[in-house]
């Protein structure tokens, strides 16, 4: 079957995570992807993290799959030819080099414009262009702290703490993958392309933004009533850091289970909810609570609600955080085991899904990579590997015209 991309050509000028993970997860869908790369070097994360010596790392691998690689210097006038005659005859093109890079290599928006006015031209910076940082270089952790997420992350009594997960970098690239595709359904109607971008803070924020309306509520009422710090201890005039706190109107908390003090992530998250509060009572053995006038209401139990949790935890004493789960999901509690990246690795019901997949490479053998997260009715993204550093060059260079001798003279040339 068709898949729904397909025939959409996208040149994909990236590196790093951003700008890779928006194209693979257009080619997941069908689109062609070529990847442009300097010649021997390559993008940088193919030497990153190696696992294997002289192998492309995983970093690579996980953000390459379904895409060819073309080596050209694009700073040569050969190489320039290559990449105009490659723009020529693309739907998209996408880019996250440094601020300017793209406008010295002589491929400014103009340029592009006049080259193909169909173009899809998607960039990522690290802040968009009103931005007093537009001229910095930024990484995951610059953007997370730019964007709102690490003042907001971590415990009151230690310092701002980004997230693993990659808010800055993947987020970002998911973000510019939803603004290419408007694009392409907006050409379909004007039949002209048009420049997308996002920056990585604009994509950090739009994930903070319920730290957003903290603020604005906090502006309004001078405190934050679902936040640890509510009522016992002080606000100032802005968002604190809330720890473990739920964050929504539903308290909850990462509480200790059975384990706990040798095994790192024995641990479940733990949710009050309101509207399930007599059968929460129930699973933990606290029938009591349900109508005792101290724990009965969302207001009544806020002031001693770390005794609450600490109760549980002393239900939890005896149980996994497997065991736990299985008794309180019988109650309606929403709650889930804190799983180790060894645990989701081997999770059956990730492999399933297609979320974790199995791929098998002729040199690196087999390898876990994620798999889309976006499940469709019609069809199911096959996951292939990553390429090799110009493995498609001849193949697209003799698609472009070019004869198997000109093809060596650039190599020889170090324009591929
Ligand atoms: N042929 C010739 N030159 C090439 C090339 C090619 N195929 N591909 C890249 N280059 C050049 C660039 O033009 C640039 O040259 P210049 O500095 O002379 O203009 C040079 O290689 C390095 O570019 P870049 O990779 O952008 O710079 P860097 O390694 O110093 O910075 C980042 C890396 C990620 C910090 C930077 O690209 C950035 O801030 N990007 C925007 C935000 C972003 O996406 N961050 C990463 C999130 S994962």
């Amino acid at each position: 079957m068709a898949l729904p991309l397909e025939g959409i050509k996208i040149i994909d000028f990236t590196g790093v995570q951003a700008g890779p993970a928006c194209t693979q997860l257009l080619a997941w869908f069908g689109a062609e992807v070529l990847k442009v790369e300097r010649p021997g070097v390559g993008d940088v994360t193919r030497r990153q993290l190696r696992d294997v010596p002289d192998l492309d790392a995983l970093y690579f691998t996980m953000l390459n799959s379904n895409k060819k690689s073309l080596t050209l210097n694009t700073k040569t006038p050969e190489g320039k030819a290559i990449m105009e005659q490659l723009i020529r005859e693309a739907d998209v093109l996408v880019e996250n080099f440094a601020p300017g890079a793209l406008d010295r290599m002589g491929f400014t928006w103009e340029r592009l414009q006049e080259l193909n006015p169909r173009l899809i031209f998607g960039s990522i910076k690290g802040f968009s262009e009103e931005s007093p940082y537009a001229d910095l270089k930024v990484y995951e952790n610059v953007a997370q702290c730019a964007g709102g997420a690490a003042s907001t992350t971590g415990f009151w009594d230690g310092p701002p703490t980004v997230s693993a997960a990659a808010l800055g970098d993947s987020n970002t690239g998911m973000h510019l993958a939803i603004g290419i595709l408007t694009a392409l359904l907006g050409r379909a109607k004007t039949g002209r392309g048009q420049k997308v971008s996002v920056s990585m803070q604009d994509a950090v924020l739009n994930l903070c933004r319920v730290k957003l309306r903290d603020q604005e509520r906090l502006e309004h009422v001078g405190y934050l009533e679902e936040y640890p710090q509510y009522p016992n201890g002080k606000f100032t005039d802005t968002v604190p850091r809330g720890g473990n706190a739920g964050g929504g109107g539903q308290p909850g908390w990462i509480l200790k289970c059975k384990g706990w003090q040798t095994d790192p992530n024995a641990y479940i998250y733990f949710t009050i909810q309101e509207q399930n509060w007599a059968r929460t009572c129930e699973a933990i053995g606290k029938p009591q609570w349900a109508n005792d006038p101290a724990y009965a209401t969302a207001r009544a139990r806020q002031p001693h609600i770390f005794d609450i949790f600490a109760e549980v935890e002393r239900w939890l004493a005896d149980k996994t955080k497997f065991e736990a789960v299985e008794i309180l999901r019988k109650f309606g509690v929403p709650c889930a085991p804190v799983l180790s990246m060894k645990e989701i690795a081997h999770d059956p019901a990730l492999r399933a899904s297609g979320s974790i997949v199995e791929v098998d490479e002729e040199l690196r053998g087999k390898y876990l990579t994620v798999g889309s997260p976006i499940k469709f009715s019609d069809f199911k993204p096959n996951i292939t590997g990553a390429p090799l550093l110009g493995e498609h060059t001849d193949e697209v260079l003799g698609r472009l015209g070019y004869s198997a001798e000109q093809i060596a003279k650039l190599r020889q040339n170090k324009v591929i």
